[in-house]
């Protein structure tokens, strides 16, 4: 043997004998004693997930039974909660069975990346907010963003993430707006699903939530949510069916609230037949935490596991319950199989994580491309943007903390920043209420991107002072934010702190004034007619000010489009005020909720959600649903439909001067039987072109995106007539009609 191979073979066995030893080590740590899978038939990889899991429900007693579908408890999340041995310190732990090869289930909170690493010094990337994602409306950003989640959940130790929020912009001022994926069904169900795709491909188990009509967070668990059927199939329900069909999550949450007088978790209708019968869920119904309120009815009504599960109901009452036959066991079995199914067909049993150091590099790198896609340019009067790095100007940058860093979304969605709140350094994990920034400055990045300008930064507390700065230069670059959290909804659109006052200071002291914006949500913007620049970056995830930076100076050519519609004022929307809130209302609870009564909340505008609501009552928004503006331009031309393939074709075409990528959106306006006064997005695409190029887009019309919910027949109908078919650049721009017929 040559010695380069013999010090290969030496060298070899020697990197695995540390890398096994590497890979044994953690497992100890969690203590996690290895079965003997030689015994175990289900450990057969060539089986279905359904074959594996009733394999092990037969193997398994009741007290075991019992065991996997309630968690052990509030643990880290409330000081002084008995934390479980095998908890990974995540938001809920559920015990396996060891005996069997079931491994517990550790679940990270991970709406927008996984929360409290920082109890145990680990680190997780910020990424944009999910709206700011669904701002890209491109698939693979959406598959992407739940990878980076999956990735390092599993590298940190979690074998199931809680994420996907998908409760659609009903209110436009819920505090979670940020956690979800906008107001139209098609938009935010797509992709939601293509990003609980990606959670599942990193052999995580996925899930989406808050199932359903967790629109506000007013009053959340009290408030009886009153909708009709077809209203509710037609809207938030459809998220749900078109993400659940697209992705099969292993985990669907059921929300706080009461839907038609009962609780979302103990809810025949929503869970039994829709989740269950109509959308054909295979996996499990996990309830949101304490969201559960009963043993019986909630295990016949379709609840499948108590999270945290320290408030007995899934416990001892439960096994009482299949022992006193109020429960049958056939139930218990189903309960049990549909969370091991999920188990097996996500991996997480074949390929249980192995704690890595996450990658922060990597993370940051996808964490920029998506806020890049994610950015919306709203306005770019006398083309002020991109800003032209080589002149020698002096930019004014004010307000919103830019010199340190960016905003992020706050309660079970807050990331712990590296380092600590960047304006507020505070040890530990990032506290529930606190805004908190990311150490991302945007202030760094626009000075390396023009050395030559003399770029000053004033933090805009003083009006006066600011507008003093903006007078003195050549253009004012203004931040403003808007702080939003779970437990608590904005009182307004208004941005929070007197900002407006401070743009239109700024705006009346400097004509060339930029305005970025660092919000949860839709926000008003009465100054909008007096700057020539908006940007909205929502918040933009650890590569937030990169991402600005480079399509401050078009590095990045912007094509984010809004996913929710930006009225003009409150009044405009279907209910001027919050439902419920009471600002004057003492916060309480571990969330600082506004402590309501319960109530009633009927959503009168049914299914007319954002566009769709603008559009039947005549109001024009502010920025309307699929807006969004590039650094070139583009024309339709060309649709025609195709009533055989019932697919639409038509040609977008660059027509500026460098290249871009145009979001050519789709909608139908239904047949008048249908008696709906708005149109509906069926369909997207993302269209990359160089200057000059035009490309035909061809977009299939899917039945079930065009069709009503038939309550008397309880099922969806396409109804046949003649449906108008539109492309255009958004929701109120639709050059392009044409006719789909659809026969008897
Ligand atoms: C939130 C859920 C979250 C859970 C666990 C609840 O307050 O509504 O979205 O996953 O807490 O932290």
């Amino acid at each position: 043997m040559e010695f380069s191979a013999l010090y290969r073979g030496i060298t070899i066995s020697f990197l695995s004998a540390v890398l096994s030893v590497a890979s044994f080590v953690p497992q100890q740590a969690l203590a996690q004693k290895q079965p003997n899978t030689a015994q175990m038939p289900w450990m057969n990889k060539a089986l279905s997930p359904d074959q594996r899991a009733d394999m092990v429900v037969g193997q398994m007693t009741l007290d075991e039974k019992i065991q996997m579908v309630h968690g052990t408890g509030w643990g880290v999340l409330r000081a002084g909660a008995y934390v479980a041995p095998g908890s990974n310190l995540g938001a809920g732990y559920t015990e396996g069975v060891e005996r069997l090869g079931i491994p517990g289930i550790n679940m990270a909170d991970s709406a927008v990346g996984i929360r409290m690493a920082a109890l145990q010094s680990r680190y997780a990337t910020l990424l944009p907010s999910t709206l700011g994602a669904a701002s890209s409306w491109d698939t693979k950003a959406a598959f992407l963003y739940g990878s980076v989640i999956g990735r390092e959940a599993w590298a940190q130790g979690f074998n199931m993430s809680i994420g996907g929020g998908l409760d659609i912009t009903r209110e436009p001022r819920n505090g979670r707006n940020f956690e979800y994926a906008g107001e139209d069904p098609v938009l935010a169900g797509i992709m939601t699903g293509e990003l609980a795709l990606g959670v599942k491909s990193e052999h995580v188990m996925s899930d989406i939530k808050h199932y359903a009509l967790n629109d506000q967070e007013t009053g959340r668990n009290v408030v009886n949510v009153l909708l009709d059927k077809r209203s509710m199939r037609e809207s938030d329900l459809l998220a749900f069916e078109i993400a659940i069909a697209l992705s099969k999550p292993s985990a669907v949450m059921c929300s706080y609230n009461l839907v038609n007088g009962d609780h979302a978790c103990e809810n025949d209708y929503l869970l039994n037949q829709v989740l269950k019968k109509d959308f054909d869920y295979k996996g499990f119904v996990v309830s949101d935490w304490g969201g559960t309120h009963s043993t019986v009815k909630a295990a016949l009504n379709g609840l499948d596991q108590d999270e945290p599960g320290d408030d007995n109901y899934f416990s001892e009452p439960l096994k009482k319950a299949v022992e006193d036959g109020q429960v049958p066991m056939a139930r218990l079995n189903d309960m049990v199989h549909r969370i091991l199914r999920s188990m097996f067909d996500a991996g997480v049993i074949d390929n249980p994580p192995v704690r890595t150091v996450v990658d922060p590099f990597r993370g940051r790198d996808d964490a920029q491309h998506i806020a890049e896609e994610s950015i919306v340019l709203l306005k770019n009067s006398n083309s002020i943007l991109p800003l032209k790095a080589a002149a020698s100007t002096s930019i004014a940058i004010i307000g919103s903390h830019t010199d340190v860093g960016v905003l992020s979304g706050g309660g079970s969605a807050q990331v712990d920043a590296p380092g600590g709140n960047a304006i507020d350094p505070k040890p530990g994990s990032s506290p529930w209420g606190q805004a908190i920034y990311f150490p991302s400055s945007p202030l760094r990045y626009i000075r390396e991107k023009s050395p030559q300008s003399n770029v000053q930064y004033i933090d805009g507390k003083d009006t006066t002072a600011a507008a003093k700065l903006a007078k003195d230069s050549s253009l004012a670059i203004v931040f403003v934010t808007q702080p939003m959290r779970e437990g608590q909804d904005a009182p307004t659109l208004s941005l929070p702190d007197n900002q407006d006052a401070l743009v239109e200071a700024v705006a009346a002291a400097n004509p060339n004034t930029i305005v970025v914006l660092e919000t949860g949500g839709p926000v008003t913007m009465p100054w909008a007619a007096k700057v020539k620049g908006i940007v909205e970056m929502w918040y933009p995830g650890i590569g937030g000010a990169q991402a600005l930076s480079n399509i401050l100076f078009g590095d990045v050519n912007p094509s984010g489009k809004l996913p929710v519609t930006f009225a003009r004022n409150d009044d405009q929307l279907p209910h001027p005020t919050v439902p419920g809130l009471d600002p004057n209302a003492k916060t309480t609870g571990d969330d600082g909720h506004h402590d309501v009564g319960p109530f009633d909340l009927k959503y009168t505008e049914g299914a007319k959600v954002g566009y769709k609501w603008f559009e039947a009552t005549h109001k024009q928004p502010l920025f309307p649903f699929g807006f969004g503006l590039s650094y070139t331009t583009y024309a339709y031309s060309g649709l025609t439909v195709d009533d055989a393939t019932r697919t639409a074709r038509f040609t977008v075409k660059n027509t500026g001067s460098r290249e871009g990528t145009e979001i050519a959106e789709l909608y139908v306006a239904l047949p008048s039987a249908a008696d709906e006064h708005f149109k509906r997005l069926v369909g997207w695409e993302r269209v990359k072109l160089t200057p000059g190029e035009s490309k035909e887009v061809s977009i299939p019309l899917n039945p079930l995106y065009l069709s009503i919910f038939d309550t008397a027949k309880d099922a969806w109908q396409l109804l046949p007539g003649d449906y108008k078919v539109m492309a255009g650049a958004s929701s109120s721009d639709t050059p392009l009609d044409a006719t789909l017929h659809v026969q008897k």
